[in-house]
């Protein structure tokens, strides 16, 4: 096991930057998700960790090694990919026992590691199948077992949930993460699902445009976004421009709304144009009646145990709110067109750049 540290590193394609300087120390032990949409450079960052691609600049080390210009077999790091890769006409068992057999293990040692591997995977009784006899879930517990088998320093998964269907992904995340943690293996998780990573990670670096935009907790990321791209990739659907004001944040739609102290991101203090980030699930909805802005149920979106409404205040300020459904005990759905009040505690609210 090793940690792993990332100086500076950049990947240039003619006179693109794939990857613009990026600098990562991940711990020992520690799963690190990189998160972030298509086309922001997670895979070439991967791919330059593990030697699959060449660095244009910085240096990579491993375990207190500089690994930078070493080949990818000499990095010791197992790797596993979207698409599982493995070969169509080897068996299950073969298919493990290729990285070691590169590798010059001997044969009692190939068949006690292949067997070790496939019962951490629960998968020693199908060791004689083929791939295209296993399901999608299988075949990639397969493609965990070869990247394991070899005994890596590092661990490194691009997408490797991605080819499955919603409910095997969850299984699968679970499992990836029991066995990471049982070997104490340090990993690096590619992942443009912020689901997927809140839940796998120890860490989680949001990366866009080939730069880390953010890094934190997955409680630190989800809660204290640091930018408006954060908090949009973070799925807070309300972000409202306005500006800072000496009593409080001034909407642009011309309401004056309350800020807590702690909720501007750092570097932000200073007035200018910012945006309100604050989740739908914050919102409270009340009748006609009650304390709060007026405004007016514009759409209701059933979506089993809460209800998304857009409501629409009388200065054309829109706002998402999420109610609990009834289904969990939350009151009988709003129509559209019904008069409410809306408001959240200042303290739910973040204020990003704009
Ligand atoms: N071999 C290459 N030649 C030129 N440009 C490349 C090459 N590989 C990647 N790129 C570009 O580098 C950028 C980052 O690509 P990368 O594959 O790392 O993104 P990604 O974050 O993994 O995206 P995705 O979520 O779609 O897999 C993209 O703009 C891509 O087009
Ligand atoms: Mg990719």
């Amino acid at each position: 096991m090793s940690d792993v540290i990332l100086q500076s590193i950049v990947k240039r394609y003619e006179h693109m930057l794939a990857v613009d300087h990026v600098s990562l120390n991940i711990a020992e032990g520690e799963l690190v998700a990189l998160l972030g949409p298509s086309g922001c450079g997670k895979t070439t960052t991967l791919r330059m960790v593990g030697g699959f691609v060449p660095v244009s600049e910085g240096r990579i080390i491993v375990g207190g090694r500089d690994v930078t210009g070493l080949p990818p077999h000499k990095r010791n790091m197992g790797f596993g990919f979207q698409n599982y890769a493995l070969f169509p006409h080897m068996s299950v068992a073969q298919n493990v026992a290729f990285g070691l057999e590169m590798r010059k293990v001997t044969k009692a040692d190939i068949a006690r590691k292949v067997q070790l591997a496939l019962e951490r995977v629960r998968l020693a009784h199908l060791a004689e199948r083929l791939p295209k006899q296993l399901s999608g879930g299988q075949q990639q517990r397969v493609a965990l077992a070869r990247a394991l088998v070899i005994e890596p320093d590092v661990l490194l998964l691009d997408e490797p949930l991605s080819n499955l269907d919603a409910q095997l992904r969850q299984e699968m995340k679970l499992e990836i993460r029991q066995i990471q943690q049982s070997l104490g293996i340090t990993t690096i998780f590619v992942t443009h699902d912020q689901d997927e990573a809140l839940s796998v990670a120890d860490r989680v670096v949001v990366m866009r445009a080939g730069r880390i935009e953010q890094e934190g907790t997955p409680d630190q990321v989800f809660a204290t976004p640091r930018s408006h791209f954060v908090a949009e990739f973070m799925g807070v659907t309300n972000l409202l421009p306005g500006r800072r004001e000496a009593d409080g944040f001034r909407l642009a739609s011309g309401e004056m709304v309350g800020v807590a102290p702690g909720s501007v991101a750092p570097g932000t203090a200073e007035p200018g144009e910012l945006a309100l980030a604050v989740r739908p699930e914050r919102i409270d909805l009340r009748g006609p009646d009650g304390e709060g802005m007026a405004a007016q149920i514009d759409l209701a979106t059933y979506r089993g145990l809460v209800i998304d409404y857009r409501v629409k205040a009388a200065s054309g300020l829109t706002l998402i709110a999420r109610c609990p459904a009834p289904a969990v005990g939350g009151p009988p759905p709003l129509r559209a067109g019904e008069a409410v009040r809306l408001s959240w505690r200042p303290e739910a609210a973040v204020l990003v750049p704009l």
